[in-house]
């Protein structure tokens, strides 16, 4: 299997199943003398795992990360950073029904067909358990960005969508409820949206925004590998994922160029951000600003039909502890995977010029 590597110098390589011994990951690229704080890591990961609240699956991982390399005294020594979270909660048999099974909009079909076999138990690779390794990677690159901060929070869950912009919310309210809401009356209507379809046994998607603050000036390499290309990439890459906008995104393409254009004002920053902060795919001081669409996620707790390997199709019932929403869980992987992205520009930036 190829693709396990995200990164140009600031790279990391994940692996592992969701019901083998462990998962983890190798961050290479990182300078050398990078302090870091390992509890921050740690409480990272706390915001991803599994079992936080009601509304989120409740398997319960304690999913503690150990660092194996590439950290001494508090620092990074700039060799690659290994570490890995042991499985330890897997109830392999909550998957024995899917053996032979090939559940709709899931990965089983198309893992089976391309690699020849699949590790059904719990989605083996495809499982969205590998990306507890990109929150440890990303968590070290936020350390590395200085006075760049990348903040994440659900704008909508289902049909309830949050239209107030990122300036008016209170980003200080994100970790004080159990959706992510960076607003606490949206946050609890979404909460009771996310308790009743779990009651129905079904599942709901959403969007999570993210903004990127205190952006230096000139990140992003601008043909193939521009700033807003790289970032959309990478939360494509999360499972799930079905959409990406940056900047004024589909909206733009309703308006005339008088009322999207960014005026300058006279420092170079501008009087407007419909650009989201990148320009010719080169970020230009402002802030970044994205969204990203998360699907229902395909295991449903009622009966649906499904393929079995014998090309017969048969009623299942799905079962076992899944999401039924799962951008609450995935705020921290859509800030760890920007983060990500940044830091590997932060260091392409320095062989610009002499
Ligand atoms: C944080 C998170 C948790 C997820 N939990 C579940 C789950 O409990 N059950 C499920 O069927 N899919 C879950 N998914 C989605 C699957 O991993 C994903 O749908 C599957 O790998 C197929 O890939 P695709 O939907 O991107 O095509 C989760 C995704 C994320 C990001």
């Amino acid at each position: 299997m190829a693709g396990n590597t995200y990164g140009t110098l600031f790279k990391l390589t994940t692996f592992g199943e969701s019901h083998g011994k462990a998962i983890g990951g190798i961050i290479d690229g990182c300078p050398s003398g990078l302090e870091i704080d390992l509890q921050f890591v740690q409480s990272e990961l706390d915001r991803r795992k599994p079992g936080q609240s009601k509304i989120v699956t409740q398997r319960k991982e304690p999913d503690t990360v150990d660092f194996l390399s590439g950290i001494f005294e508090g620092k990074t020594t700039g060799t690659p950073i290994g570490f890995e979270i042991v499985n330890t909660n897997q109830k392999s048999k909550d998957y024995a029904h899917i053996k032979d099974t090939f559940r709709p909009s899931h990965a089983d079909y198309t893992y089976d067909q391309k690699y020849g076999n699949r590790d059904y138990r719990g989605g083996g690779r495809s499982s969205a358990r590998e990306t507890a390794s990109r929150v440890v990677a990303g968590a070290i690159a936020k350390q590395m960005l200085g006075d760049m901060k990348v903040t994440a929070y659900v704008s909508a869950v289902g049909d309830l969508v949050s239209e107030i912009s990122y300036q008016e919310l209170d980003f200080g309210c994100i970790e004080q409820n159990d959706v992510r809401c960076a607003d606490s009356a949206f946050a609890k209507a979404c909460e009771e949206k996310i308790k009743a379809i779990r009651k129905e046994g079904d599942t709901i998607g959403g969007v999570i925004s993210c903004v990127i603050q205190n952006v230096p000036l000139g990140l992003g390499e601008p043909v193939f590998d521009k700033l807003h290309a790289e970032l959309g990439k990478a939360m494509l890459s999360i499972n799930a994922v079905k959409g990406f906008e940056y900047g004024s995104g589909f909206a733009g393409a309703q308006m005339k160029g008088s009322a999207h254009n960014d005026l300058f004002n006279e420092d170079g920053s501008t009087q407007s951000n419909q650009s989201g902060g990148v320009q010719g795919g080169i970020s230009n001081g402002m802030d970044i600003y994205f969204k990203v669409a998360f699907k229902p996620v395909a295991t449903v707790m009622q009966k649906q039909t499904a393929l079995q390997k014998d090309g017969t199709l048969s009623e299942m019932q799905g079962k076992g502890r899944h999401d039924p929403c799962v951008v609450p869980r995935a705020v921290p992987i859509v800030e760890a995977m920007a983060a990500l992205v940044m830091a590997d520009f932060v260091l392409r930036d320095k062989s610009v010029r002499l």
